[in-house]
């Protein structure tokens, strides 16, 4: 099987080459029978020293280049059997700064990848979505499930939307071969070191305070991301073309509680936390039902929340030359737009 992962110089996106690399290695008989062709444009997200393993494997290779890039990817495809689709700008804070580039990429990079696929013999798709496409639930209601109406909110979770309505038009349309998977916030080794808990422990590394928004009471839900890459594996190998899947961590938690656990985990106390202004527009609580993906793919998360942040906060403490340039250099800059610094 020759896999064209897009995004996959990103946190799930390598992660998901790393397994598929090491669940189905080069069979000596018969030669490889899996190959990963990596698409990255290296966006500030997209980080090589993520796939440092891979690099010599004679069954993977990297391209530098643009999803939106009709011509590369119209090349690209070309022997390719599935396409999994992880290429995204996938900040929320970002997108609520300036959505251009979630346009151009989530929306119009899908787009680029539908058609060719279409116009190269129907491949195969599956397409990597967020649970934020469904809104924002109250603490009493249901979980979202895959008949859940969308209705995202903030620009990143539009654009998101937007991405998945295309997937959905074109296997509807055109019978592309295509499967959806929508997960919830995902954590574990090499995140970008601006979601909450990469940001959370590597500031208390470096001694720094851990910026809470709000109340600090909104509701997560945490998917360990190798739990996750099984679930895509699950999914493109068995999964039903035209479904969608939702992905869950059986871990509801609020930001608060998750902050409190990374303040015992580094032995550091709450005069850690400073609470800062709200994120406009911030979802309240994400849940999710994954009944549908446990009944038929036999799938359900294994990790438990408590083993996989001790192994992701002793990963960022022993790794700490993985993200320190990061922090002194991109996520430095973006960290004076947010805050209005200079
Ligand atoms: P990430 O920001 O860590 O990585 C995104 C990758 O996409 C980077 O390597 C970047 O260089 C690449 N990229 C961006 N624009 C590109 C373009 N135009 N052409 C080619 N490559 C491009 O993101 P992530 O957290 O790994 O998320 C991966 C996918 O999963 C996204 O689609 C995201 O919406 C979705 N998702 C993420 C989470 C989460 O918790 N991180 C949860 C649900 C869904
Ligand atoms: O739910 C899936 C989504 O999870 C994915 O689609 C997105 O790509 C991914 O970025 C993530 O979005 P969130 O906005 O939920 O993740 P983030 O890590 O930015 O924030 C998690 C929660 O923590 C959220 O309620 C906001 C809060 N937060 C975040 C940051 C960065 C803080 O309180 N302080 C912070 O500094």
């Amino acid at each position: 099987m020759k896999i064209l992962v897009t995004g996959g110089a990103g946190f799930i996106g390598s992660n998901f080459i790393h397994h598929i690399l090491k669940k189905y290695p080069a069979s000596t008989a018969g030669g490889p029978d899996y190959k990963i062709v990596n698409l990255d444009v290296l966006t500030y997200a997209g980080n090589l020293e993520n796939l440092k393993e891979p690099e010599n494997n004679p069954n993977y290779e990297f391209i530098k280049g643009d999803i939106t890039d009709r011509d590369l990817v119209n090349r690209l495809i070309k022997d390719i059997d599935i396409i999994v689709n992880f290429a995204a700008e996938s900040h929320v804070d970002r997108s609520i700064l300036d959505s251009s580039d979630f346009i151009r990429t989530n929306i119009l990079g899908t787009h680029v990848l539908l058609e060719a696929a279409k116009n190269n013999e129907n491949k195969r798709f599956h397409h990597i979505s967020t649970d934020e496409v469904f809104g924002s639930l109250g603490s009493n209601d249901s979980p979202f499930n895959e008949n859940t109406p969308y209705d995202p909110r903030s620009p990143y979770s539009a654009s998101k939307a937007a991405s998945d309505h295309l997937v959905r038009a074109y296997y509807h349309t055109y019978g592309l071969p295509a499967t959806i998977s929508n997960c919830s916030n995902n954590y574990g080794l090499y995140q970008f070191p601006e979601k909450l808990i990469p940001l959370f422990v590597t500031n208390l590394i470096e001694g720094e305070k851990i910026p809470l928004y709000g109340d600090g009471m909104n509701v997560r839900d945490w998917l360990h991301v190798e739990d996750h890459c099984e679930a895509i594996d699950l999914i493109i190998h068995k999964g039903r073309v035209g479904e969608t899947y939702c992905v869950g961590g059986d871990s509801e938690k609020t930001n608060k509680e998750i902050t409190h656990k990374i303040l015992e985990l580094m032995g550091k106390g709450e005069e850690m936390i400073e609470f800062v202004k709200d994120r406009p527009g911030h979802d309240k609580r994400y849940a999710i039902d994954f009944s549908k993906i446990r009944e038929e793919l036999g799938w359900k998360p294994k990790i438990t929340f408590e083993e996989g942040l001790k192994k992701t906060v002793d990963w960022y403490k022993d790794n700490e030359s993985w993200w320190k340039n990061i922090k002194s250099g991109e996520y430095e800059k973006y960290y004076k737009k947010q805050y209005g610094k200079n």
